[in-house]
């Protein structure tokens, strides 16, 4: 086993920022922001605890450009209308102790919240759980104009990058899935056309920001769903974006489709992305970050020494214990993971969602009861804060079917 020391080592990106070590935040929704799109007090605490946690950067989760298809009403909402000041307090608390911050930029598509949406894909579907309509070509063309002017803002506001989101099933993530996306136009059909919007989104961004910016892409390796986008696709866009004046690519997988695998819910023991890491290694010079599944220091050490990975993601490894980092730095301490019998479909990812409340709220962790009632305490915040967004961005409050 290598030693722990090469999980601590520097490294650049090639816009030139050095990150302080190998160990990064993935991106979780939080849901909390306070239903205006802005971030809140208990917020700017969560990041500035990771910060001070020791990790080299953090990447607040599906920040959107408009608050028509926002994943939940807890999300950031950058765009012209938008406090940049408050923007700029979670920006610095989650820059402290040479920690970068990033946004994760989302746009939830057909899985936007349908209280305060009309959710909108590629393609319509109607199932159970899933109901949309198709994207026109117009819709299509303000995208990348819409993803760019965040990044903008975020620069503006002080962040050190962003992350666009093409995973897990959101909007450009639906777009590369041939389940999602039954376009015959220019973005649908072959992957060349269904990664067409994504690698318009990253050339508009990388044009608006300045070099020094970085510019990361969240992939998913496969949907792990029947008729979803596979490895070899997968591949395919990863080829592409060679070309592409990105600086990290975040290799993950699943969905949060109704009925599907999400990798939050996941139980799996190790690492989860790595035999795809491994043939996505040779084919781009990117450095590749790789999410889902690490739960000890000893799995983190033998990723970034295998040379496949350079950033190792973690995401509820962060919720249990958020100063982890400078732990590991020091000792191989494990991460007190809870054990859950027989989980409700989204009831982990619930519970991981209501702790990250309880931290950055500076509370002690409770005791795990019935996921059940998580799952609705939950529910019932997001119902409540639906009706401060939609007063706030004056749409009218649909019902939930
Ligand atoms: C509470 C929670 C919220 C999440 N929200 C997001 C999100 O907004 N964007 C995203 O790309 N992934 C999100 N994820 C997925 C994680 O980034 C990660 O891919 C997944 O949890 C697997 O990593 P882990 O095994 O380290 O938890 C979320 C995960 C959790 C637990």
């Amino acid at each position: 086993m290598a030693k722990p020391d090469i999980l601590f080592e520097p490294m650049q990106l090639p816009c030139g920022v050095v990150l302080k070590n190998r160990i990064a935040k993935s991106a979780m929704s939080d849901s909390l922001g306070d239903g205006t799109g802005h971030p809140t007090d208990t917020q700017i605490r969560l990041y500035d605890r990771w910060a001070e946690g020791g990790l080299a950067v953090a990447i607040v989760g599906e920040v959107q450009g408009s608050p028509y298809f926002a994943e939940k009403p807890g999300n950031l909402v950058l765009n012209g209308d938008a406090d940049l000041d408050r923007f700029r307090q979670l920006a610095e608390a989650g820059a402290r102790n040479g920690a970068q911050l990033w946004l994760q930029l989302g746009h939830a598509g057909a899985m936007a919240y349908p209280p305060i949406s009309t959710p909108k894909g590629p393609s319509a579907l109607d199932m159970p759980g899933l109901t949309c309509a198709q994207m026109t070509a117009e819709d299509i063309a303000a995208l990348p104009a819409m993803f760019a002017r965040t990044a903008m803002l975020a620069q503006e506001a002080g962040f050190g990058g962003v992350q666009v989101h093409a995973a897990h099933g959101f909007l450009l993530s639906q777009f590369l899935s041939p389940l999602f996306n039954k376009r015959t136009d220019a973005y649908g059909g072959s992957i060349d056309r269904r990664m067409r919007l994504l690698l318009e989104v990253i050339v508009a961004i990388r044009a608006a920001v300045v070099p020094g910016f970085v510019v990361a892409v969240k992939l998913n390796a496969t949907d792990q769903l029947d008729g979803g986008l596979v490895e070899d696709d997968a591949l395919e866009v990863i080829r592409a974006l060679e070309g592409t004046g990105i600086d990290l690519l975040d290799i993950s997988g699943g969905t949060y489709f109704p009925g599907a695998t999400s990798s939050s819910d996941s139980g799996g023991t190790g690492p989860y992305f790595l035999r795809f890491a491994e043939r996505a290694r040779p084919i781009t010079t990117k450095p590749l970050m790789v999410t889902g599944g690490f739960k000890t220091r000893d799995h983190a050490i033998a990723a970034v020494a295998s040379g496949v990975v350079d950033l190792v993601g973690l995401a509820r490894a962060f919720v249990l214990q958020p100063d982890f980092p400078v732990k590991w730095q020091r000792a191989d301490i494990a991460l007190p993971f809870p054990k859950f019998t027989d989980p409700p479909e989204g009831g982990i990812t619930a519970w991981y969602t209501m702790r990250l409340t309880e931290i950055g709220e500076d509370r002690e962790r409770q005791e795990i009861s019935d996921l059940h009632q998580t799952i609705a305490t939950y529910e019932a915040r997001d119902r409540e804060r639906a009706k401060t967004w939609a007063a706030y961005f004056k749409m009218g409050l649909c019902p939930v079917t």
